[in-house]
Order: C-alpha cells, then sequence, then structure tokens
C-alpha cells in the first residue's frame, strides 16, 4: 500500500495558479510529482545499506522547472521526440509546428505538455492529472483530453496514460526523468550497468531524425542485449553518448524493455512499457550550467533517460506506423 500526501509547491507568476506537489510513499520509495507539467520532482529509493537517496534530477522549487531545462522528470506531449522539419499531413492536410530544435520540432512544440498546469485528482494509492489540449494547441489538429495518472505500488511505480482525440492527431506521450541511481548530484552515469531488450535501433541524421533505417544492433555499439558498463562501452566505442530509439521487442502488452543497474549502490531500475520503443538519452546535452536539487550541477552524462514511446517521427515515416520491418542496404559505389 502507499499513502498521499498533498502540499502547496509554489505559486505561478502573474496569478498563473497553484503548483501542487502530491508525495506517494511505500515501504520501498517514495516520489514527489508535481501538477507543473506532471512532473516527478523526487525519487527516493534506500541503497544496499539502507540509505536512501534522490535518484532523479531536478529543482528544489518551482522557479527551477520554469526556466529553461531539459524537461527534467516531466510529461512530453503532445508529441514526444522529434517531428522533422516540423511538418506532417494528417488527412491530406499540412500541419506546420514550431521549430524549437532547428530544423525539427521537439517534444511538443514551444509550449508542450511539460509547461502547462495540470488538474489533480488524488487516488488512494496515487495521483492522476488531466487537462484537455485545445484544438490547434502548438499547431496540432482537434482536442485532445489527456489523462496521466501515477499509482506506487511497494517498488513500483506506474504511469498510464489517456488520450482521446476529437479527431485525427498524432500523440506520443512519454516521461522524461533522468536518473542517477548512485543519487542525483553524482556526477556521472558511466559506472551503471545498461541492459536494454532490442534486436533493432533506428539510426539518425545529424539532426537526429531516423533515416528510415531499421538496423539491427548486432555487432554495433548498440547491442545492449547483454549487460554493458556505460563509460567503458562509450569509450570503447567512441561514442558521445546515447540519444536513439531502440525497437523494442515486446507486444502492445506490458513487456520488459530496460535494466539498469548500479553495481556500487545495489540499486536497480527496470523498465516496462507497453510501447515499441524507449528512446535512451545519457544527458550529451547537459553542460553544468543548471542549479540543482542540494546544490548539485548537472554536467554532461551525469543523468539517462529512458523515453518509453512511439518511434520518433512515425508521423512522417509509413514504415514505423505500421510496424514494417524495413532494412534499407547501403550501396557504397
Ligand atoms: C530527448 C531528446 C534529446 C534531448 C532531450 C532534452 O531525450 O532525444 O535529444 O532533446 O530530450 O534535452
Amino acid at each position: 500500500m502507499a499513502s498521499v500526501t498533498r502540499a502547496v509547491f509554489g505559486e505561478l507568476p502573474s496569478g498563473g495558479g497553484t503548483v501542487e506537489k502530491f508525495q506517494l510513499q511505500s515501504d520501498l520509495l517514495r516520489v514527489d510529482i508535481i501538477s507543473w507539467g506532471c512532473t516527478i520532482t523526487a525519487l527516493e529509493v534506500k541503497d544496499r545499506q539502507g540509505r536512501a537517496s534522490d535518484v532523479v534530477l531536478g529543482f528544489a522549487e518551482l522557479e527551477g522547472y520554469l526556466q529553461k531545462q531539459p524537461y527534467f522528470g516531466a510529461v512530453i506531449g503532445r508529441v514526444a521526440n522529434r517531428i522533422a522539419k516540423g511538418t506532417f499531413k494528417v488527412d491530406g492536410k499540412e500541419y506546420h509546428l514550431a521549430i524549437n530544435k532547428e530544423p525539427n520540432s521537439l517534444h511538443g512544440g514551444v509550449r508542450g505538455f511539460d509547461k502547462v498546469l495540470w488538474t489533480p485528482w488524488v487516488l488512494s494509492n496515487g495521483v492522476q492529472f488531466s487537462r484537455v489540449s485545445p484544438d490547434g494547441e502548438e499547431g496540432y489538429p482537434g482536442e485532445l483530453k489527456v489523462w496521466v495518472t501515477y499509482t506506487l505500488d511497494g517498488g513500483e511505480l506506474v504511469v498510464n496514460y489517456r488520450a482521446q482525440a476529437s479527431q485525427a492527431t498524432p500523440v506520443n506521450l512519454t516521461n522524461h526523468s533522468y536518473f542517477n541511481l548512485a543519487g542525483q548530484g553524482s556526477p556521472n552515469i558511466y559506472g551503471h550497468e545498461v541492459t536494454i531488450e532490442a534486436d533493432t535501433y533506428l539510426p539518425v541524421d545529424e539532426t537526429l531524425i531516423p533515416i528510415g533505417e531499421v538496423a539491427p544492433v548486432q555487432g554495433t555499439a548498440f547491442d545492449l542485449r547483454k549487460p554493458v558498463e556505460l563509460g567503458k562501452h562509450l569509450q570503447d566505442f567512441q561514442l558521445n553518448g546515447f540519444d536513439h530509439n531502440f525497437c523494442l521487442k515486446g507486444s502492445k502488452e506490458k513487456h520488459f524493455c530496460a535494466r539498469v543497474h548500479h553495481a556500487a549502490s545495489g540499486r536497480v531500475l527496470e523498465v516496462y512499457t507497453t510501447q515499441p520503443g524507449v528512446q535512451f538519452y545519457t544527458g550529451n546535452f547537459l553542460d553544468g550550467t543548471l542549479k540543482g536539487k542540494n546544490g548539485a550541477v548537472y554536467p554532461k552524462h551525469s543523468g539517462f533517460c529512458l523515453e518509453t514511446q512511439n518511434w520518433p517521427d512515425a508521423v512522417n515515416q509509413f514504415c514505423f506506423q505500421h510496424g514494417i520491418i524495413w532494412r534499407t542496404h547501403r550501396i557504397l559505389l
């Protein structure tokens, strides 16, 4: 069983409303979630010696979340990840979104679901947030009703997403928590062992849009089917980090996605999902300039995200929508 408590987290400027914090507590986990962006602001879990640490990056105060920052802990929508050139067609009509990460649209646009106040509803073991995204919001077609529910049961935090559209519109919701199982504020994630249950991944162009190929991980740096130690792995393959979609093997039923083990603390994160993909992102754009909780600064590679979702740019990539496994063979001339 979990208990739920409710408190004020802060006031939005210019009478924008009150942001509340919901604390879910079980015998194994404590999680804080605020009504601004349905954001997870803290996740406390014990190490093998029984010492509790907060394992997600974030800010102590509301002001931190209102500044320009890389989606710490938030729910992302309407469409997580990138839409090429911010353009897509639905039912023959072309739509144009703001280009907020040149030359593409990223994470729902200028004011995505992470930057709005949601309406909370307390549950016996969690909290449900809802909102109506109006027709045309951020350039997307149709009105969209959205519900995001967090529930806690022992060591399992479940995030459930539901959306109802008044007309055809792309929707791809995820949570953008940055984890560091050594405790947030630890300088890097190199000592973490990562496993991702994917035989294929999506190679991307220089703007991080998938090039349309579903490539086998076999024999590449993307083969994470057996645990790899992140620091050594990045070094061995001379990688700047991961920011890629891994194509999951499971069906539409809940299936295993990834496991991250931090041997020094004994903490383990396991991720399960009903989605066909996961964006594994190693905090490559973090640069140490943000002031985080407890005086933490967040340098490059100081947190990782496992964003379960549909494949990026699916609205523009026919074969991604229909689950066709497409392998292009590059011919070198
Ligand atoms: C996602 C993207 C990254 C980056 C972060 C936010 O994980 O894939 O490229 O934009 O969000 O900084």
